[in-house]
């Protein structure tokens, strides 16, 4: 990758030349024609659905995260759901969570009546504090719920050590981190149950589509009835024994997972460590790059992990910027580089404020690096000029801005 020369341009929000001709955004999936015809040749075959592709990508997927059980949901977020449900979750039960992550973590735990507690971040990784959640610990608490944020494993020894005390179940929302070590392990073999995403900005995707590990053989057998509308046996069981006989014992979903889908899904999964190379080497590229730029911070790394990187979330150091992030935002986007925000905070969204009465000061340290980030493109299709142009976009406007 090139060297970067400094960059005294007019920036294109003020009328200059943008750094990119194209926009470059900060996801995209990478289909090739392996994938294609994985998914053509399962539309030919005799089951698009509940057939034998699904055991195949969850073998697989079980295989790569080294875990005993993988059960595959038609979302990231049914797999949520379906893990609440295998925790036991119900009415008058807590959970709790971080601030600092999709609406869809907290959002599985009010799918089944209980209520989600929110616990602050640790201000580097800004993952879920283990300190803050062990003072939300109630005798109505449950379970746990980190999220590895930007593909960087939560604090998961802490969390498991308050589970053993508080005989809780830790649900790790891992739909950021397939790949991710933590202390040597991947994450998908340590938690209790883990979840991961298929959509299309993730490692792998299958469109829409999840996955819950686990080494638990109850949870996973419960976790399968559970996607497929709490039935005792799938069409295909019944079809080889020639039979019509099920019965349903829980009120379930269908949130299965097609064939197509998971067609497409092993062929991805065969690309994973590419995948994370390349996300690793773009990582490297930015945090090297990145130091020398007034007002840039670049997202924390702890010793004990090696991160996924599904998202690179800068923060910038507003006392070194004349310009607050809405305008950083801006000027980076007229560069033609497709920045994003991860997270507003869920306790500031008007649905968790009306009915839980949040405001804000309540999560300190996830507000104060809500107002502070910016999420730059990373993708492992991105070219090494790409990347030369996020590098470059980010110096200009740094630069500029810088004080
Ligand atoms: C942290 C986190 N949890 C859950 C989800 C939900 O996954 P899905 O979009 O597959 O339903 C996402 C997806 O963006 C996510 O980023």
């Amino acid at each position: 990758m090139g060297v970067v020369s400094p960059i005294r341009e007019a920036l294109a929000i003020h009328g200059g030349a943008p750094v990119r001709k194209t926009f470059l955004p900060y996801g995209h999936q990478s289909i090739d024609e392996a994938d294609i015809q994985a998914v053509v040749s399962t539309l030919r075959s005799d089951w698009l659905t509940t057939g034998p592709k699904v055991a195949e990508f969850e073998e697989a997927f079980a295989a790569s995260v080294g875990t005993a059980h993988a059960v595959s949901f038609s979302s990231g977020t049914a797999a949520l759901h379906g893990a609440a449900f295998a925790a036991g979750l119900q009415p008058g039960d807590e959970a709790i969570t971080t601030p600092m992550t999709f609406v869809a973590t907290a959002n599985c735990v009010l799918y089944q009546g209980a209520t989600p507690v929110l616990a602050d971040v640790s201000p580097d990784t800004l993952n879920l504090d283990p300190g803050q959640t062990a003072a939300k610990i109630t005798p109505r608490t449950r379970a746990i719920l980190p999220v590895d944020y930007a593909g960087h494993p939560a604090e998961l020894d802490s969390f498991l050590d308050l589970a053993e005390r508080h005989g809780l179940t830790i649900m790790e929302d891992a739909c950021h981190a397939l790949g991710a070590e933590y202390r040597g392990r991947r994450v998908g073999s340590i938690a209790h149950m883990t979840v991961f995403s298929f959509h299309p900005v993730k490692h792998v995707t299958t469109g829409e589509g999840g996955m819950v590990t686990t080494n638990n053989s109850q949870f996973a057998e419960t976790l399968r009835r559970f996607r497929n509308h709490g039935i005792n046996s799938d069409a295909r069981e019944r079809q080889k024994a020639g039979g019509w006989f099920y019965e349903m014992t829980f009120l379930g979903f269908n949130y299965r997972l097609t064939d197509v889908a998971c067609a497409l899904g092993i062929q991805q999964l065969g690309k994973l460590e590419a995948n994370l190379a390349r996300r690793r080497e773009i990582a490297a590229r930015y945090a090297a790059s990145f130091r020398e730029f007034p007002g840039v911070i670049p997202p924390a790394v702890r010793s004990e992990v090696n991160p996924a990187w599904h998202l690179y979330p800068i923060r910038l150091d507003l006392a070194r910027l004349s310009a607050d992030r809405a305008e950083i935002f801006r000027a980076l986007r007229a560069e033609n580089v497709g920045v994003n925000v991860h997270y507003i905070p869920v306790h500031q969204h008007p649905y968790y404020r009306e009915r839980f009465g949040f405001k804000s000061g309540d999560y300190p340290a996830a507000e104060s690096a809500y107002e502070r980030l910016i999420s730059l493109p990373m993708f492992p299709g991105m070219t090494d000029e790409d990347v030369n142009d996020v590098v470059r976009a980010l110096q200009k406007v740094a630069t500029h801005f810088g004080r």
